[in-house]
């Protein structure tokens, strides 16, 4: 129920505990005005700041004002706590340069190579409406109307700049980001998040996190790339399947989550074995064989997704599935090449639809309150 600190070097919500809750939202932009879209940067950082340690958004309060306004506070988290709230915003391809090639904003010099938008995937069944955006809000926390309270706050104080392109909520963290917390389950029944990169792991989160100088523009330094994937989960369909090949499918055992031929959950996978029957124990298909640093160059990632059930599709299945995050130092070395080898060979491909995609780049922390998102970049 504490409050995370708003500012420091990288934004909060990436190495945080994973919190319960997301949402998520994309906006567009929908002025041609630079000045009042960095107004809004200014508006939403200070309300982002105050929501963070538990304040109503703005200084006067949902129930302070003058009865003739607006309340600058929408009033629904009025008495909860702060409950973890993370807020991470970040920037889209086409915040630089439109779908048209227009540099909107003046900003297309400063675009970072590795903002380049993601590739066409084998299998992707992508939805436009539900896919990219300007700019993306992460809110999490370990209450839901704390989540949504923020994301609602920062809509509203966006109104006439922003509007919202998509949104995502959901529940049961799929991983856990500090070797602290438990391993969660996804909606597949399994283990997720036992071999992520953890905030106990400085090295390896310089490695493979967090932008360094040099990497690109000097304005996401410290900062890291966001990849979304709303990934639809045929769920009624992997509950008919055996349980052997649930585990041969993930090529981890569903009770304990060891890579299959070992007992622990955070034992090595052993990739070189081979069983009675002269087959791999780990199949060749496995998704945990395809995902590994060893199949993909050493490529490493933040994982940090969420469960989500959006009701129900009309044909008698639950639409739900997994909304897959990952922070990263550079998607192309990164999500992409792992991305390119689950989709060409990943037996889970048969009970999984990728529905919606997003790249963020995501500058570093705010430092202080004459300090902004985005400050560096604009
Ligand atoms: C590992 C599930 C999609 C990347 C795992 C594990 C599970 C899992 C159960 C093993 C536990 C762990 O180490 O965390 C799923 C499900 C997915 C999905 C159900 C889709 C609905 C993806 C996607 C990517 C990805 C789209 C990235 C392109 C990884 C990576 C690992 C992993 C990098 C760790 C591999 C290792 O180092 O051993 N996933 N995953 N997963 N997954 Fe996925």
């Amino acid at each position: 129920t504490g409050a995370v600190a708003f500012t420091g070097a990288h934004q909060a919500g990436i190495v945080t505990a994973a919190q319960d809750r997301l949402h998520f939202v994309a906006f567009d932009v929908v002025t041609k005005d630079r000045d009042r879209l960095v107004k809004v940067l200014k508006e939403w950082t200070a309300a982002a700041a105050r929501m963070t340690a538990g304040q109503d958004a703005g200084e006067i309060g949902a129930v302070a004002g003058i009865p003739e306004a607006p309340p600058d506070d929408t009033g629904e988290a009025i008495g909860l706590p702060p409950s973890a709230l993370t807020i991470t915003a970040g920037f889209g391809p086409t915040l630089f340069r439109a779908a048209d090639g227009q540099d909107r904003f003046g900003l297309a010099a400063r675009m970072p190579e590795a903002l380049a938008p993601l590739p066409a995937f084998t299998g992707d069944t992508l939805d436009a409406a539900l896919s990219g955006g300007d700019i993306a809000i992460q809110a999490c926390a370990n209450d839901p109307q704390v989540a949504v309270h923020a994301i609602r706050n920062l809509a509203r104080i966006g109104m006439g700049v922003v509007s919202v392109r998509w949104s995502q909520l959901g529940f049961g963290r799929t991983a856990s980001t500090s070797t602290g917390q438990a391993t969660p389950r996804n909606l597949f029944g399994f283990k997720d998040g036992t071999r992520n990169l953890k905030a106990e792991e400085p090295d390896l989160l310089r490695e493979h996190l967090w932008v360094q100088p040099g990497d690109g523009p000097d304005w996401m330094t410290g900062g890291s790339y966001l990849v979304t994937r709303k990934i639809r989960m045929l769920i009624e369909t992997w509950d008919r399947s055996p349980l052997a090949e649930q585990e041969a499918i993930m090529g981890r055992l569903k009770g304990s989550g060891a890579p299959l031929g070992r007992t622990g959950e955070f034992d090595e996978p052993d990739f070189q074995a081979v069983g009675a029957d002269g087959e791999p124990v780990i199949p060749d298909i496995a998704h945990v064989r395809l995902a590994h640093p060893d199949t993909n160059n050493g490529a490493r990632m933040l994982r940090r997704g969420y469960n989500f059930v959006d009701g129900s599709d009309g044909l008698g299945r639950l639409d739900a599935g997994l909304f897959f995050i990952a922070y990263q130092r550079d998607p192309r070395k990164a999500f992409i090449p792992v991305q390119r080898s689950l989709a060409g060979r990943d037996e889970l491909n048969e009970y999984i639809r990728h529905v919606s995609s997003g790249l963020f780049a995501c500058p570093p922390g705010v430092t202080g309150s004459g300090d902004h998102w985005g400050s560096a970049l604009f």
